[in-house]
């Protein structure tokens, strides 16, 4: 699409259905709910099924169609089943969103491969074949929207987060190189990189005296909430961004200008 399309203000997802991985928790959970509130129908898929089928229960409370599947992404045999069990029960995927992600800290002279390869395979190696798997078939459909969770962690070095940031410069890399791509078929592929934001895994990563010194540095003298990233991920998944592609979005109250 090489025109301009009038898009809502109020950035409507009305018609659009929304795969988004690691909906049971966290930042995915409140992109799943925003998204469904602003109209969308959503796909929830996390490896913990109860909590996918918690974030579907709330998707039809808002009147939304939902379909929780319960998968470990690492798998690329889940990745196809995922994407045709989606495909067959709600006919397309407009948005997607890889949000399914792991924070394992070390000391990098310390760091086991284990951690290593945990970390790379979940934050870089499942986003990328999601977005493959999703892609194609975005492709055949006439276009979409990919949005990817990085991080700050992408553009700044953290302590004892060498698997992690690697992780998410690689998504930030992968973002610029799938948005050049795949201009030509109408997919727009941007990523979001907040700061610390309160969920589990952010609360785990900076627990005590490490997060009240993190806290000092950020300007805005604060850490961020899920709803804040959602938000985001809205204005990306809507028309509004039909000519945003290949950015990376820092939500970080300034931790990363100075
Ligand atoms: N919280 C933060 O401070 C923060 C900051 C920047 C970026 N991020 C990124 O945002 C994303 C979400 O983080 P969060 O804080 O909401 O995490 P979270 O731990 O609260 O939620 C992650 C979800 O992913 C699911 N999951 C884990 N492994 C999976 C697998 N193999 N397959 C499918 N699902 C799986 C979990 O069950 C969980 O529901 C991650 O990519 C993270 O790196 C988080």
């Amino acid at each position: 699409m090489r025109e301009f399309k009038p898009f809502d203000e109020n950035f409507s997802l009305a018609g659009r259905v929304a795969l988004v991985t690691g909906a049971g928790a966290g930042i995915g959970e409140a992109i799943a709910l925003m998204f469904a509130r602003k109209g969308a129908d959503i796909i929830a898929v996390d490896i913990n099924a109860d909590a996918a089928g918690a974030v579907v229960d709330k998707v039809k409370g808002y009147g939304k169609k939902g379909l929780a599947l319960a998968a470990d992404i690492t798998d690329n045999a889940k990745i196809a089943e995922v994407v045709e069990k989606s495909v067959k029960e709600l006919g397309k995927i407009d948005i997607l969103v890889n949000c399914a992600g792991v924070a394992l800290l070390e000391d990098a002279e310390k760091i086991s491969a284990d951690f290593w390869n945990r970390t790379i395979n979940l934050n870089l190696s499942a986003s990328f074949f999601m977005s493959q798997a999703v892609g194609n078939r975005m492709i055949k459909q006439g276009g979409g929207k990919i949005i990817n969770m990085a991080s700050q962690a992408a553009v700044i070095a953290l302590d004892r987060h060498v698997a992690y940031n690697s992780s998410k410069a690689g998504i930030v890399a992968m973002t610029q190189v799938l948005a050049c791509e795949w201009a030509e078929f109408d997919i727009q592929v941007n990523a979001i990189s907040p700061t610390v934001i309160l969920t589990e895994l952010g609360k785990k990563a900076w627990a005590g005296e490490v997060g009240e010194a993190m806290k000092k540095k950020i300007p805005a003298g604060r850490f961020g909430y899920p709803e804040e990233v959602a938000a985001m991920a809205v204005y990306l998944a809507s028309d509004a961004a039909n000519l945003v592609t290949g950015a990376n979005f820092v939500i970080d109250g300034g931790y990363t200008i100075q």
